[in-house]
């Protein structure tokens, strides 16, 4: 599933994937740290593209690039799984210069809404319990944890949408990266 529209933050904007990512894509797989924390595997740009071409397909899977707005360089992909019910949230600032620079909670705002939009009343997070990042950051965005999944090694999170108080995170743009 691709997103409905291009959804337009202050310093971002999300849309479906195109085959000119593919490379940025392949470079973030290959990135030892992505492969630890978000427990991916690294993919040719043939990989990349069939991956791609099967979740723009599904009809419960949707995932969005996260471009810099103003240079319009991917910087990060940022997904909803609606296959188990409540959508799972997941999200990969893949450039490292642009991590630390408020995109991800700009990007999590605006797949927050989509998801709310959706029909959706809860969105879940699972993250490694070694990824203390990840950890801070779905805290940060108001999600609590739940339970530890042990035998996934994965903390659970939830975020109750109704619940949520508006974003009160800085969006300066001196936060910008070089991407
Ligand atoms: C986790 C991740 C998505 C955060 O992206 P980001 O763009 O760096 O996050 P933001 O800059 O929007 O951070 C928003 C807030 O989250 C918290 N946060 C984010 N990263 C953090 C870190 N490494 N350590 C502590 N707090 C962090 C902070 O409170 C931050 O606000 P602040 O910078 O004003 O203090 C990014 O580090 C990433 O992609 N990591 C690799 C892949 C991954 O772990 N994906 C998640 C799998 S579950």
């Amino acid at each position: 599933m691709r997103p409905p529209r291009d959804l337009l933050g202050e310093r971002v904007l999300l849309t479906g994937f195109r085959e000119e990512h593919a490379h940025s894509y392949v470079t973030w797989l290959a990135d030892p740290y992505i492969q630890r924390m978000a427990g991916e595997q690294a993919e040719s740009r043939q990989q990349v593209l069939d991956r791609h071409r099967a979740w723009s397909d599904s009809t419960t899977f949707l995932e969005a690039i996260i471009l810099d707005r103003e240079t319009r360089a991917p910087i990060g992909d940022v997904s909803l799984d609606f296959s188990h019910g409540d959508p799972r949230f997941g999200i990969m600032i893949g450039e490292p210069s642009c991590r630390r620079r408020g995109y991800a909670a700009e990007a999590f705002e605006l797949m927050a809404r989509l998801a709310r939009e959706m029909g959706a009343r809860l969105i879940v997070a699972e993250v490694y319990d070694w990824n203390e990042g990840s950890m801070r950051f779905h805290e940060r965005m108001g999600f609590r944890r739940v339970r530890h999944d042990d035998a996934l090694h994965e903390w659970v999170y939830e975020l109750e949408l109704g619940d949520r108080p508006g974003s009160s995170l800085a969006t300066g743009m001196d936060r910008r990266c070089p991407a």
